[in-house]
Order: C-alpha cells, then sequence, then structure tokens
C-alpha cells in the first residue's frame, strides 16, 4: 500500500473527524452497546409508591403478577416486575446473599422462574452502601462481585441500585464497579440507577447503566402527592438532552392509578412520562385498578410515543404559567407528538400552530387525537383546542394519513425448561412466541453469537407475531444439568433502529 503523504492523511483524518462528530450517535460509549438492553424506555411494576416495606413478600409479588397478566399490560409492553426494598435477603456468615424465605419461600430463583414463565421479566433491587435505605438488608459494598453473581444466579433481568448508607463512596468509582461486577456475572441485565439526581447520574452513568432517577421519591408509600409529581416533572424536564436509546431519565415510579389523584391527573401523569420518554413503571395497586386506569396504563397510542425508536425525550417549547405545550418529539415514521397541558383549576382555550413543531405555517396535516383515538385533517396552519382543569389533549402531528405503531413486544414465556426421560440421546423441541402490538409488521428475529452444540434455535413467523422453536439433542451429553441465555436481535423497518435485545433461558436436565 502507498504511503500517505501528510496533507492526504491530515484531509482523512479531519474528514474521519467530521463524520464521527455529524453522526447522531452519542460518542461516548453507552453501557447499552454491550448488551443491547432497554434501547427503549423499561416498563414494568414496582411495589415502592403503594406498599414501602412490610406487605412486600412472595405471595404479593404474584398476586401483581397475575393482575398484570389479567389486565393487558403485558401485551402493552409491561415487563419488569418484582420486589423493591422488600426484605427478601440478608448476608449469610459465608458472606452470601440468602433468600428471606419466610417472605419469599420459593427462594428469590423460584419466584424469579415463576416470573419468567408467566411471560414477564424480573427486577430485583439492591444498594450501593453497606445497607439499603431502612438498613433492613446489606447493601453491596465490599461484595460487589460476590453479590453481582448472585443476582445472576437468581436470573434478574433488572436490578435497581439505591444509593443509602454510602457515606464516602465516590458515586462515579462505586457504580462503575458495579457495571463491571455485572458484566462478569455474565447475565445481561438492565442497570437501574436510584441516587435520586445526587452526583448528577445524567452526565456520566450512560456507560455504566441503562436509566438513573433523576430526583428524589415522587411520594411517601401509599400517599399519591401530584404537586411533589410536578416539581419532579420540572426537574427532569431540563434533562431532555442526557436521553437516548438505552439510556433513560427516571423521573420514578408512576403514581397513575394510586388513591387521591382524579381521571384527569392520571392521565397528564401519563403522557408527561411518554412525552419525556420515561420509563413506565407503574406503582399503584394493579389488584384493585378502576377500568379508567386500567385504560390510562394501557392505551397503545399513548405507550408508542414512550417506546419510539428514536428515544427522543420531548421537552416544553411554551408555557406561560398555566398551559405548557411540549414538543421536540419527533416520531420513527416522520410524525410528532405534541402534549398541551393544563397546571390549571380551571380550563383553558388554546391555539397552537404547525411552525411550533418545525412545520412550514401553511402546512397541511393529519391530526391524531391519542386520548379520543380519532384522525382529524389535513388542517392547515394549526388548531385552537380547550383543556380541561388539570387535564392534556395529546396529539400526533403528521403529513400522512397513517399512523403507525412501533413494535411493542412481549412474550408467552421467558423460560424454556426441558428434561430428558431417558439416558439414551434424544431430540427434544419447545416454543415460546413473541408477540408484537404495534402495527409494524417486524423481519425475522435473528439469532445472536453462538449457542452450546445441543441447543438450535428456529424462528418463523405467524402474522404479527414469530415463533421461536429451541431443537435441543442430548446426544453427548453427560447426565448433568445444563443452560443458556438466548439473545435475539431486530430492527424497526421504518426508522431502521435496532429493538432491545430479546433474551430468554434455555434450560435442560439430562438423566
Ligand atoms: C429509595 C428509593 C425508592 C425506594 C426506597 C426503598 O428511597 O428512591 O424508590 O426504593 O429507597 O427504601
Amino acid at each position: 500500500m502507498p504511503k500517505l503523504t501528510g496533507t492526504l492523511a491530515l484531509g482523512i483524518l479531519l474528514i474521519s473527524i467530521f463524520i464521527f462528530a455529524s453522526s447522531d450517535q452519542p460518542a461516548a460509549k453507552l453501557r447499552a452497546d454491550y448488551d443491547g438492553l432497554a434501547l427503549t424506555p423499561p416498563m414494568g411494576w414496582y411495589p415502592w409508591n403503594t406498599f414501602g416495606q412490610e406487605p412486600q413478600n412472595e405471595k404479593l409479588i404474584k398476586e401483581m403478577v397475575e393482575a398484570l397478566l389479567c389486565s393487558g399490560m403485558k401485551e402493552a409492553g409491561y415487563a419488569y416486575i418484582g420486589p423493591d426494598e422488600g426484605i427478601c435477603f440478608y448476608r449469610a456468615e459465608n458472606g452470601k446473599l440468602t433468600t428471606n424465605l419466610e417472605r419469599y419461600p420459593s427462594g428469590l430463583g423460584g419466584l424469579g422462574n415463576y416470573i419468567h414463565q408467566r411471560g414477564l421479566k424480573y427486577a430485583l433491587y439492591t444498594d450501593a452502601g453497606t445497607l439499603t435505605c431502612s438498613k433492613a438488608m446489606p447493601g453491596t459494598r465490599g461484595y460487589e462481585f460476590e453479590d453481582m453473581r448472585q443476582f445472576a444466579v437468581w436470573r434478574a433481568d433488572y436490578l435497581k441500585i439505591d444509593w443509602c448508607n454510602t457515606k464516602g463512596q465516590d458515586i462515579i468509582q462505586t457504580y462503575s464497579l458495579l457495571d463491571e461486577a455485572q458484566r462478569a456475572a455474565g447475565r445481561p441485565l438492565i442497570h437501574s440507577l436510584c441516587s435520586w439526581g445526587v452526583g448528577e447520574p445524567w452526565k456520566w452513568a450512560a456507560a455504566v447503566g441503562h436509566l438513573w432517577r433523576t430526583t428524589g421519591d415522587i411520594c411517601e408509600p401509599g400517599k399519591a402527592d401530584w404537586s411533589s409529581a410536578m416539581k419532579i416533572v420540572s426537574a427532569n424536564e431540563k434533562l431532555f438532552a442526557y436521553a437516548g436509546p438505552g439510556h433513560w431519565n427516571d423521573p420514578d415510579m408512576m403514581i397513575v392509578g394510586m388513591p387521591g389523584l382524579s381521571q384527569a391527573q392520571n392521565r397528564s401523569l401519563f403522557s408527561l412520562w411518554c412525552m419525556m420518554a420515561a420509563p413506565l413503571i407503574a406503582g399503584n395497586d394493579l389488584r384493585q385498578m378502576t377500568e379508567s386506569t386500567r385504560q390510562i396504563l394501557t392505551n397503545l397510542e399513548a405507550i408508542a410515543i414512550d417506546q419510539d425508536p428514536l428515544g427522543i425525550q420531548g421537552r416544553i417549547i411554551k408555557n406561560d404559567g398555566q398551559v405548557s405545550i411540549w414538543g421536540q418529539k419527533k416520531l420513527f415514521d416522520g410524525s410528532q407528538a405534541v402534549l398541551v397541558f393544563n397546571h390549571n383549576n380551571s380550563p383553558s382555550e388554546v391555539t397552537i400552530s404547525w411552525d411550533e413543531f418545525g412545520f412550514s405555517r401553511e402546512a397541511s396535516l393529519y391530526v391524531r387525537d391519542l386520548w379520543k383515538h380519532q384522525t382529524t385533517g389535513p388542517i392547515t396552519g394549526g388548531l385552537s383546542v380547550t383543556v380541561p382543569p388539570n387535564d392534556v389533549i395529546m396529539l400526533r402531528l403528521s403529513r400522512t394519513k397513517e399512523f403507525p405503531l412501533p413494535p411493542i413486544i412481549s412474550a408467552d414465556t421467558y423460560l424454556i425448561s426441558l428434561r430428558s426421560k431417558s439416558s439414551r440421546p434424544e431430540k427434544l423441541s419447545a416454543s415460546l412466541t413473541i408477540h408484537n402490538a404495534g402495527t409494524v409488521d417486524l423481519p425475522l428475529w435473528k439469532v445472536h453469537g453462538s449457542f452450546p452444540a445441543w441447543l438450535r434455535v428456529e424462528i418463523k413467523k405467524q402474522g404479527k407475531n414469530q415463533i421461536v422453536t429451541n431443537k435441543i439433542n442430548t446426544a453427548g451429553l453427560n447426565p448433568g444439568y445444563y443452560h443458556a441465555i438466548v439473545r435475539l436481535d431486530n430492527t424497526e423497518p421504518i426508522s431502521k433502529r435496532p429493538l432491545s435485545a430479546f433474551y430468554y433461558d434455555v434450560e435442560l436436565e439430562v438423566k
């Protein structure tokens, strides 16, 4: 190869710097580059907002799993569920985290299997300091690698790590060490940092985790607090530039459906979380949800805004103290989401014009009302709306009449468990179904990496769903227990953005 002249080499260097700098990928390495997780904000349910610590136990979590399934929330994308600071484990004399069997009689591994078999993902909680916040459970300090291995053994898919009792610890070093320990443990999981904004995690945490709390708690357990939620919205909104696929600002679990909030407030809070591309972690008692709360939490047209593959956090573009107008939320199909939020206790008349959202003033747009589920238009220039007190109007604006929903993925199980019947070589097979509640048809999911020789995975389409068949051949295997984690990848075909990696466990017992 001929040697480059100095000028040519400099030219190439400058061109590559330009290409790198003008790409819309963040320059820094993301934790999500490593595991492909949380490329849209995680969705699920966590107990803290309603229950606090005391009533948390295996029975409660299992009841919530069933309620989540019955309510249609699973199909709407809610997946991560498990105990918060629920006195789940202690540190045994040998230093190992050990299940508190009084509260979790199946063991934390058993609860994880139950959750996976029901088609949900397992969330657990710990702390980066010496003890958790109430001091009822050990923190990970000094045991980072051992504890992360134990969470992998329990098959956690999501780990919230609190920041209590961390005196003298450097926050960046601590969470970086926990990230390293998670990678070393070999089980991909979502790392949710919970320092309530301490240490400005939005500036550095994308490299070590997938989401970080931006503020203090949204409420005391059991006491939904609208004004505290509004303060959180205001703080979280300002951080819009730090969020994107695989790295999210987390304004805390939602209070939608908790006693004390009106239907309008529930709708507003949910819409604000969707506009902010916030993790949608429900915090209400799912067993006693009203139909109105259920409909709000499962509104696919609003969820589509949150789960949009571009992962842009919307922001306030105009605020007169009574009404805020939210925009700058471009969506995967070229349309845009707009929220008009009336903070006022009386109705407000608001006029919006298309040029405020980057369209030309004369543009003719179709308007989809995401709560009324109605399309109007084309409308030229803009429109006037009347927003009821403490309520929202949430719209999608598009040049075309179609309002496609991006992929919203769920599965009927995340655990394939097989057992050979005899010591002779056997061929076994079991399938799982990947559902897509969105309207965009996906290409086939693709197997990532290689597996052990005893496992083969085949994928085929069945309408909008895809069937993943696991074919196992026990020939040549010694008696014993085998385990593999399968990763599937896919890309949303309109935006060409990767979807969050789809992981599941395969376990095999050979006689
Ligand atoms: C902190 C967190 C809460 C919850 C409690 C548990 O306050 O911010 O979300 O996990 O700890 O004690």
